[in-house]
């Protein structure tokens, strides 16, 4: 096992008892919203014919999301570094195309229209693998492609296993970027796995903790 992924693997066995508390309807429901808020934003943006990678892509639990978006199958291409993710990927998601390992380690074999990370970087607490990964995900794309991103923006106080990464901190890891856009996503897990089905009610923008952002790489 690489030192990476026994870091990785150390951080998750701490993280286990938190994610244990999740309320399965919250975890519904903000993942649905998430869809639905990254399918208006790409809505104009002929995914049918785009190709997609997603770095760390945990059990492939965004592939329903991609496909709602308009990408197809051949064109979403995956990538994770522990074993047994891997592993739930290859039972349940074996037709899709997926980069095994450290994405840093990883020669992939061609560019993309999007690069998408999803609570990838906030697991990243050391600054300089965060602009390492970042620096990967640019180079991955192709001229005039998006990174998309989703993640939090406020430190988990009974978690010191993960960090937030800002607005700001986004800006500055892709100084490149042409146009960007911030979204305020996700009621704040505290308060959504308490008030289940009042999702909606509670959902205001100063309670929500991630947010989902779009880069664009200029065009050559
Ligand atoms: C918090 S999980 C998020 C999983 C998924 N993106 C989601 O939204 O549900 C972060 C994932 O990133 C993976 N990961 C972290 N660093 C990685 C790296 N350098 N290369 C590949 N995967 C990595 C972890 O193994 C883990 O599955």
């Amino acid at each position: 096992m690489s030192d990476l992924e026994e870091k990785i693997k150390e951080q998750y066995g701490k993280r286990k008892h938190l994610n244990s508390l999740y309320n399965s309807y919250y975890s519904m429901r903000t993942m649905h919203e998430r869809g639905e808020k990254i399918r208006e934003i790409l809505s104009n943006h002929q995914c049918r014919d785009k190709s997609v990678l997603e770095l760390g892509a945990g059990h492939g639990g965004n592939i329903p999301m991609l496909l709602m978006c308009g990408f197809l199958k051949e064109n979403i291409h995956l990538n994770e570094l522990l074993p047994e993710r891997i592993k739930v990927i290859k039972d349940n998601f074996a037709e899709y195309s997926l980069y095994e390992g450290d994405f840093l380690e990883l020669e992939f074999k061609q560019k993309y229209d999007y690069v998408f990370q999803s609570t990838v970087f906030s697991s990243v607490l050391d600054n300089q693998t965060r602009k390492t990964l970042a620096d990967k995900m640019w180079d991955l794309l192709k001229p005039g492609g998006y990174i998309v991103w989703y993640d939090f923006v406020y430190n988990n106080p009974n978690n010191n296993q993960v960090r937030k990464v800002t607005a700001k901190e986004v800006k500055s890891l892709f100084p490149g970027a042409l146009r960007t856009e911030f979204h305020k996503i996700t009621l704040a897990p505290p308060i959504g796995r308490r008030v289940g089905k009042l999702y909606s009610l509670f959902n205001l923008p100063f309670l929500r903790t991630h947010i989902l952002a779009l880069l664009q790489k200029p065009e050559a």
